[in-house]
């Protein structure tokens, strides 16, 4: 792709550190990333556009500037808003979330500081979170007298469990990187230098394995976590049954005996 024929979104910064991986920067410092309406339709947008080019693989997303990765949805744009405003605001929000879980590429969250509020149910609606050492996670809603609006108290919860979610959650605290390491919240923390090519390291490897099977193992991962373990593993005998009509199962077993690396088609 070349990067001429990028679209510009506003408030994002969309760039390739490498073929087939982008890397999308929230690039609203002075407010420290935090999302507004217009901000949330353009990530919607960014992510449908980059999981529509046949050539993506992974992507990454990541705040601008070194102190905040999203320090929340936006509180001077809430705070005039009637509760039909913030219906359409939360909906806003929840069809952000929706659209990158159901990306075919794998989002994986690079979160560079603040992770606060919406900011955090951002980085929980992408794939896995790597982090820096000086994030900060945390749902400080309550403080603010208004409930996460952005499926916080639906994805912590499964994510971290309930009594954990609820210390979240009612408490507002502030919650390390060492301690979202912990909780399994972040699955990995650099310093904040080496965030980025720990990202791509990672997004590599992801990009080096068959695209085909990378998906199904995406939606398999999202759709079974809402099904009993039978349907989601029958779920996953239906999709492992698929992958064996695909071109990539075909090269990726035969790059295997005959001792090469695989070339995926990502067909
Ligand atoms: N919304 C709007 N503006 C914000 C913001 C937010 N969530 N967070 C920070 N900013 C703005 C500040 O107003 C400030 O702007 P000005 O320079 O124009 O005054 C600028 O960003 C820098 O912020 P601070 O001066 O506050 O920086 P700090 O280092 O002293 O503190 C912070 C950083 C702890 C993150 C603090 O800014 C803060 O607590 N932010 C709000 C966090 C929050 O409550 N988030 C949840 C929002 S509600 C929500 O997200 C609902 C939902 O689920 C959908």
């Amino acid at each position: 792709m070349n990067a001429n024929m990028t679209p510009t979104f506003d408030h994002l910064l969309l760039t390739q550190p490498q073929d087939n991986i982008w890397l999308i920067t929230i690039d609203r410092p002075k407010a420290l990333n935090a999302l507004n309406s217009a901000l949330l339709m353009s990530l919607n947008q960014a992510f449908q556009w980059l999981d529509s080019l046949p050539s993506t693989k992974v992507i990454m997303l990541t705040g601008s500037g070194d102190k905040a990765f999203v320090a929340g949805a936006d509180v001077a744009a809430m705070q005039s808003m009637t509760a039909l405003e913030a219906r359409d605001f939360s909906s806003l929000g929840m069809a952000l979330m929706q659209q990158i879980e159901s990306c075919s590429a794998p989002v994986i969250a690079l979160v560079n500081g603040f992770c606060l509020g919406g900011g955090c149910e951002l980085a929980l609606s992408c794939d896995y979170i790597l982090a820096s050492e000086n994030a900060v996670f945390g749902q400080p809603e309550v403080s603010l007298g208004i409930t996460p609006g952005f499926g916080g108290t639906q994805r912590l919860a499964r994510s971290i469990g309930k009594g954990n979610a609820m210390h979240w959650i009612l408490t507002g605290d502030r919650i390390s990187a060492q301690n979202a390491l912990k909780l399994n919240v972040c699955n990995q923390i650099f310093s904040p230098a080496e965030l980025l090519k720990g990202g791509l390291v990672q997004a590599d490897k992801i990009a080096r394995n068959s695209p085909c099977a990378v998906r199904f193992a995406k939606q398999l991962i999202h759709q079974g976590l809402n099904m009993s373990l039978q349907d989601g593993c029958q779920l996953e005998t239906e999709r492992f049954a698929l992958s064996f009509t695909t071109q990539d199962q075909t090269e990726g077993m035969a790059a295997f005996l005959e001792r090469r690396p695989a070339r995926f088609s990502n067909q």
